[in-house]
């Protein structure tokens, strides 16, 4: 068994108050921060090799250092907690369980980067995280850590935390951005990025919210200690949400780079008597991967080159009882109630996957169809004006790059092969 964990962000979880000031600490690492240079804290993240744990990777630091200085505008921080993506699950239980992580994140990022203003944009249906951001925020304030002249530094920072409405879109960066604005959420058009003109056009760092709280470590501990973990490209250590068809699912901190396989011999396996059919190395916009895979490192190298992606690490697991079928229609329905509209690629692409998907699943198809889903997964891949498209087609092209026959299957008897009354006809599942 491999004992490869990495407690850090979640090392506390367990603590009855592990929420409150009381169980967290007093914020010494932002008093450490507040006490630098703010570009020696940018060189600090940019040395420990942090990359951007909402999914893309970017390097946390270099983004910052993208802010304009002495331009005379107001700067913001703005911490995406819109966490939406189908098997995403970690910034919800991180703010639930450890919202001062990233309170105190935002403190020195926001010093780092010369915003007095910032904000937590939360998912709006998590009223539970949202009242539990409010206390932790009301009592950093009344504590000192927010508000004018913290740690008698001169440094004067309000942070406000807004809940949207609850539309997966408003999770990237720049629709989130035109709805903390009080606008529909879509997304703009880059350049210019949010650095140069952001919230109310001016210089804004968007970052994750385990981005933000895994600053606090680097400062108290080091940039060296950081990037002591992980891999040569992929440094520190992430949070890595088991949950399907596993013994025990959950949340277990490791260092990037660790694989399925050591990951699943420390949540107990696939369910008994079960095997694992296919998997999700960072959400249902990622392609799936197969029992192939276990031995793959999950970092963003590793993962890219065998024809995935990272993402937020959503490891999603399903076993051979699952049919494939059924489980990429349910991700497209997903893709196709949450796509904005703004353009027509993914607009109408996504709605017709879901059409001809629905008659795949039934086994009313045919092989044209099977053709058809994958045409109409190219025309949306790289034509969308935003990710949300591209990840849409992820299911589709790799279900049918792995799991070709059971599409057929489908069609060939009838019906889904996973359906009780059928199984017998698709052995013993
Ligand atoms: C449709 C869509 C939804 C997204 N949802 C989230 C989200 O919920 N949380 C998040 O941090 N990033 C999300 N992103 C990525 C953000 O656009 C952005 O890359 C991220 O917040 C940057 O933070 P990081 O550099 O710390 O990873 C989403 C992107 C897309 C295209
Ligand atoms: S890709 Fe989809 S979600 Fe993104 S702008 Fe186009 S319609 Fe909207």
């Amino acid at each position: 068994m491999s004992t490869t964990l990495t407690p850090v962000l979640t090392a506390n979880w367990d603590q009855p108050n592990s929420f409150t000031l009381e169980g967290y600490g007093p914020y010494e690492a932002a008093k450490k921060a507040l006490a630098m240079d703010p570009d020696a804290v940018i060189q600090a993240v940019k040395d420990s090799g942090l990359r951007g744990r909402g999914g893309a990777g970017f390097p946390t630091g270099m983004k910052w250092g993208f802010i304009p200085q002495g331009d005379g505008k107001p700067h913001y921080l703005v911490v995406n907690a819109d966490e939406s993506e189908p098997g995403t699950c970690k910034d919800i239980p991180l703010m639930m369980a450890n919202p001062h992580s990233l309170v105190e994140g935002v403190i020195i990022t926001s010093f780092a980067i010369r915003a007095n203003h910032a904000f937590i944009y939360v998912r709006g249906e998590v009223l539970h995280v949202i009242r539990r951001l409010h206390a932790a925020v009301r009592e950093a304030y009344e504590k000192g850590y927010l508000g004018k002249d913290i740690f008698g530094s001169g440094y004067d920072l309000e942070l406000v935390v807004h809940s949207g409405a609850g539309a997966y879109i408003c999770g990237e960066e720049t629709a989130l951005l035109d709805s903390l604005e009080g606008f529909r959420g879509q997304p703009r058009l880059k350049p210019p990025f949010p650095a140069v003109a952001g919230l109310y056009a001016s210089p804004t760092v968007v970052n994750n919210v385990e981005s933000i709280a895994s600053v606090p470590s680097i400062v108290a501990n080091g940039a060296d200690w950081f990037a002591g973990m992980g891999t040569e490209k992929s440094k520190g250590f992430g949070i890595f949400s088991l949950s399907g068809h596993v013994t025990r699912p959950g949340q277990y901190e490791a260092p990037l780079g660790i694989t399925l396989r050591e990951l699943l011999d420390m949540a107990g396996g696939i369910r008994e008597g079960h095997q694992i059919k296919f998997w999700t190395p960072g959400g249902s916009s990622t392609p799936i991967f197969t029992d192939e895979h276990l031995d793959v490192p999950l970092d963003f190298e590793a993962v890219g080159a065998k024809g995935s992606m990272l993402g937020t690490r959503a490891l999603q697991i399903f076993d051979e009882t699952t049919c494939v079928v059924r489980t990429v229609l349910r991700w497209t329905e997903f893709y196709a109630h949450e796509s904005c509209g703004k353009c027509t690629p993914c607009r109408e692409g996504t709605y017709w996957l879901k059409q001809v998907l629905k008659r795949l699943e039934k086994g009313e198809g045919t092989e044209d169809d099977l053709s058809l889903i994958t045409d109409i997964a190219d025309n949306i891949l790289g034509r969308s004006f935003c990710a949300l498209g591209d990840g849409a087609t992820s299911p589709i092209h790799s279900s049918v790059k792995y799991f070709r026959d059971e599409y057929l299957k489908h069609f060939e008897i009838g019906g889904c092969p996973f359906d009780a009354k059928k199984s017998t006809l698709w052995g013993d599942s």
